[in-house]
């Protein structure tokens, strides 16, 4: 554990050379991840359909959510349920939107491709994600921030199951003053370009995704910010003490999806009060939430495309066992929090039960002036960065630790994180089994001698300059 105050934390010198910001240029870039109307555009067929009134659910080819795309499932299994709001304006097609005679044949050619499109969103799922690779090759490409920190400093167990639990640095959250008076760097985002989170190896170990270039995010963030507010309101009087104030700090929290499950002694869906739950499932179906949680899980297949196929090989089975559904349509990620505010930030934690060589998804949502507060504090990696609302992050939560900076009086933040509990892909790995069921040499077998399986682990992460064929290998050989 790094101790709290100024005298223990590196010095601004030292912080400098932490990290450096050149803008160099890499063989793979993000440009699916954060302009996908070009997703649509370069099927020459579709760019008619690029000024249609439509545009902006019709180019969401990256996530779910939009015009036809598959909406995100109930946790029982159940049909999903629309809840449609102003703020997303989604297009429903009834009888007035159907062809006039003097509109012809073109119209009914952009309905015949319009449900095309619908028929193959709704075959998506997580396991059978496939990025389209090729149009990144021409658009923009990611600035790096190189780290002074490396994935063998992880401290996961032998076995690499979870993390090894770190105390949290101090009770409350930090303030920018704080930062400013331990000398930690914070580094300036606007929340849109990306940046990947390079290691001594040259390991990307996380990034700075910011968020998908469509011209309707504004409108995606509105809504997931309404939804938001509204459950805690709603919820007020049903909230559990543990729900109220976490270990992490003071705000409403509500959890979702997988993990184990003690009395059942086996993995399945968490069990919430019924308020509780009756307010999961409608953020769960609101199309901008899924929007948001489909837009983390594409980032991380192209990012990190390996740990993505690591997470279907061991989840599809699982799932496929238990009847289980995802929380979200085609999102990888098995569990979910909703931090509902009104003013949420973190003490500078680290999540030990998530897979420790694996990503979580974070999304700020909220009013706040990110100058000012909510800063995502990278305490391992010796830096802070600004958090706007509306912008994405990936990081191996369980094994660097991280938190937020308080916000303004009067101001609302409200953050959506998802991840991948360590103890399902354990269950898988055993046969279905507990650990602690196994011999040794059982063990040993699955995972190997010593830590064979944390050495193996590492190299999930793609390193910088082979991410390009980590994505070919994955994408374009593999089974996913
Ligand atoms: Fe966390």
């Amino acid at each position: 554990m790094t101790p709290w105050g100024p005298q223990a934390s590196p010095s601004l010198s030292s912080m400098d050379r932490l990290i450096n910001l050149p803008v160099i240029q890499s063989p793979v870039d993000f440009g699916p991840l954060l302009d996908r109307a070009l997703d649509v555009a370069e099927e020459e067929e579709d760019a008619s359909l690029l000024d249609d009134a439509s545009l902006a659910c019709a180019v969401d080819a990256l996530s779910v959510g939009g015009d036809g795309a598959p909406l995100p499932q109930n946790t029982d299994g159940g049909s999903p349920v629309l809840h449609p709001s102003p703020a997303m304006s989604l297009p429903v097609e009834t009888d007035e939107d159907q062809p006039s005679q003097s509109e012809g044949n073109r119209e009914g050619k952009r309905m015949r491709r319009r449900n095309k499109r619908r028929a193959e969103r709704e075959k998506r799922s997580p396991w059978n994600y496939q990025p389209k690779l090729r149009v990144g090759e021409k658009h923009s490409t990611p600035d790096v921030i190189d780290v002074s920190f490396g994935v063998e400093d992880f401290p996961a167990t032998r076995n690499a199951y979870v993390a090894k639990a770190q105390a949290i640095i101090r009770e409350r959250p930090l303030t920018v003053q704080d930062l400013k008076d331990i000398g930690m760097p914070i580094k300036e985002w606007e929340g849109k370009t990306s940046h990947v989170l390079r290691d001594r190896g040259k390991f990307n170990v996380g990034y700075l995704l910011g968020q998908p270039n469509d011209e309707d995010w504004p409108a995606v963030v509105a809504e997931a910010n309404r939804v938001f507010e509204e459950a805690r309101v709603e919820g007020e009087g049903h909230f559990t003490a543990s729900e109220k104030k976490t270990r992490r700090g003071e705000f409403v929290a509500l959890v979702a999806g997988v993990t184990f499950c003690k009395s059942k002694e086996h993995p399945d869906v968490r069990g919430n009060l019924e308020k509780q739950q009756e307010l999961i499932d409608r953020l769960c179906e609101n199309p901008a939430v899924a929007r948001i949680a489909g837009f983390g899980s594409a980032s991380m297949a192209y990012g990190a495309p390996k740990i993505y196929r690591h997470y279907v090989d061991h989840l599809e089975p699982l799932y496929e066992r238990y009847g289980l559904s995802t929380l979200f349509g085609d999102s990888i990620f098995p569990s979910a929090n909703f931090n509902l505010g009104p003013q949420s930030a973190s003490a500078v934690h680290a999540d030990s039960g998530n897979v420790p060589y694996g990503h979580c998804h974070i999304t700020a949502l909220g009013n706040f002036d990110h100058k000012k507060g909510g800063h995502f504090v990278f305490w391992d990696l010796g830096f802070a960065v600004e958090f706007p609302p509306g912008a994405s992050i990936l990081i191996p939560s369980a094994c660097v630790r991280h938190g937020n900076t308080v916000i303004q009086d009067g101001e609302k933040r409200y953050s959506f994180t998802q991840y991948c509990p360590g103890s399902l892909i354990q269950w898988v790995r055993c046969g279905f089994r507990t650990a602690k069921s196994l011999t040794q040499a059982e063990r040993d077998e699955i995972d190997g001698v010593g830590d064979a399986r944390r050495q193996k682990l590492m190299n999930l992460f793609s390193k910088y300059d082979e991410l390009a064929a980590d994505q070919q290998l994955v994408f374009k050989k593999g089974k996913i």
